[in-house]
């Protein structure tokens, strides 16, 4: 488990989400996060329903991003209200729907374990990229209520070392490589979730990955293209490859040779035990 006592990122990346990459103010990074949610938000929502949110529910959207699945919980799910939370509220101020309501703030702060309590408290592509992930799943299993449930989602790499040479998997190795120095992204500990949430004091918990298939000009895949293109400065830095090995991963998952598996999204949750005789 790697968490940088100063803050900088594990690798020697003194970055931070949304600076050294990923910068809202970039054309381009509201779509980005855009087709990452065309691509996993039926999946997470069905997850989220089948957990029970529904009418009454109070929730948290932590690093809520352009807001897409908060405003689902709300529409289709019917919950009460969600609070979408994000370092940067661009995207989600854009588009308001009653019972959202938004708030600016860096979850990394000390003082945001004082929140409020929610019947559901969801982070999604989040913590992957925050080196203080250990002692931010204990912040965000506070903020769950009595009988609540703490639902967090994250990439899980399958490349494996053993998966055949081809112009993606060269490129995601170096894009996780590159983002874990620039910023101390790191997805290997994602499959610890499970009992990380048990560490931090809940229950029945359990666990499931969805893999989008990488279908030429799926939503998945034009996702990654543009994820490459953002990081392109960092996997470069590598050494892992060049500006060439980049263009051609990005034709190659456009094209009918693309044989690859996607990231996959590792989902977990966890219950908070309700005061005994409740
Ligand atoms: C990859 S996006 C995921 C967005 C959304 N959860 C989704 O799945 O569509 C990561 C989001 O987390 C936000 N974020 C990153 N670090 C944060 C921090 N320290 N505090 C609050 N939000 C943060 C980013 O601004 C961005 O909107």
């Amino acid at each position: 488990m790697s968490t940088a006592a100063n803050g900088d990122a594990p690798g020697g990346g003194r970055g931070h989400y949304g600076e050294a990459v990923f910068r809202p103010e970039q054309a381009g990074e509201g779509e980005r996060i855009d087709f990452g949610a065309l691509a996993y938000d039926d999946f997470s929502l069905a997850r989220l329903r089948a957990l029970g949110a529904g009418p009454g529910w109070r929730c948290l959207d932590v690093g809520a991003g352009t807001g897409t699945l908060a405003r689902r919980l709300l529409a289709e799910a019917e919950v009460a209200d969600v609070l979408a939370v994000d370092r940067d509220v661009r995207f989600l101020a854009e588009r308001p729907v009653p019972g959202l309501q938004v708030l600016e703030t860096d979850i990394t702060r000390p003082d945001f374990a004082s929140a409020g309590r929610y019947r559901l408290v969801h982070a999604r592509f989040v913590l992957m990229h925050l080196p203080e992930r250990d002692r931010l799943i204990t912040a965000l299993a506070e903020l769950v209520e009595p009988g609540g449930v703490l639902v967090l989602s994250d990439a899980v790499d399958l490349t494996s070392d053993r998966a055949p040479g081809t112009p993606y998997t060269e490129v995601m190795r170096a894009m996780w490589q590159g983002l874990r120095a620039t910023i101390g992204t790191d997805v290997s500990w994602v499959p610890s979730y499970p009992q990380l949430l048990r560490a931090a004091g809940l229950e029945r918990v359990a666990a499931e990955i969805h893999v989008p298939p990488l279908v030429p000009g799926s939503p998945i895949s034009r996702f990654w293209a543009d994820t490459w293109e953002r990081s392109r400065a960092a996997m470069l830095a590598t050494g892992l490859v060049d500006g060439d090995a980049v263009d051609r991963a990005v034709r190659y998952l456009d094209s009918d040779a693309c044989a690859a598996l996607s990231a996959g999204m590792l989902t977990a949750w966890g219950w908070k035990p309700r005061p005994a005789g409740h």
